[in-house]
């Protein structure tokens, strides 16, 4: 990282590059290189945030606290948003009314994000966390699965195909990674009944 970097940005787990979750080790190093640079830390939470991880923020788990974090997809549970959250302490390159949106504010998205956010409380979250785990496991036990990946609620088997046939909702993420991520409120015999189909469309 050169003295000229302003900004480092990070997604805790990387979603479309095959769920990959970062190194706690990595990001704490560039938390600290940013630091030493005078930049500014910033957390991609598009995928991640809103419980996804099992806690409300990815970074909730890493021992940082990023300066910007991005949000949207599930801060408004299928409605239109996107916001950004800027740290009391961080810089102020700008201030509220200085970013104008078309669409900004949409007060039923709004809505939609507030109801969202009033929802999640430690229950489900530890709800989530304890059904990942449950998925983790088992996939780990299938046959044909290199590798089981995952925070919280959000795994990945490491697999060839699954096939959206067999009654599984589920898509890629690269090649040969299948993606998964149940919604929040998944229950335990909805786990088992996908681990069944995945063994199926894998035996
Ligand atoms: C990790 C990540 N960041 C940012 C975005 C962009 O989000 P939006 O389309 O809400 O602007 C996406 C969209 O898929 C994403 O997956």
């Amino acid at each position: 990282m050169s003295e000229d970097v302003g900004l480092v940005l990070l997604e805790p787990v990387l979603g479309e590059g095959g769920v990959v979750p970062l190194d706690p080790a990595f990001v704490a190093a560039a938390a600290a290189r940013a630091k030493g640079l005078g930049a500014l830390l910033a957390f991609d939470e598009v995928q991640t945030g809103v419980g996804r991880t099992g806690t409300f923020f990815a970074f909730d788990q890493l021992g940082v606290r990023p300066d910007l974090l991005t949000l949207a997809k599930a801060l408004a549970n299928g409605l239109p948003i996107g916001c950004l959250l800027v740290a009391d302490e961080a810089p102020r390159g700008f201030v509220p009314g200085d970013h104008g949106s078309t669409f900004g504010g949409n007060p039923v998205s709004c809505a939609a994000a507030f109801a969202v956010c009033s929802a999640i409380d430690d229950e489900l979250l530890a709800s989530v966390r304890a059904n990942g785990d449950r998925l983790l496991d088992g996939l780990e036990q299938l046959p044909g699965v290199a590798e089981a990946r995952g925070a919280g609620d959000r795994p990945a088997g490491v697999i060839v195909d699954a096939g959206l046939d067999a009654g599984l909702v589920c898509l890629n993420a690269g090649p040969n990674v299948l993606r998964l991520a149940p919604p929040l409120v998944v229950g335990a015999d909805e786990i088992d009944h996908a681990l069944s189909i995945l063994t199926e469309v894998l035996a």
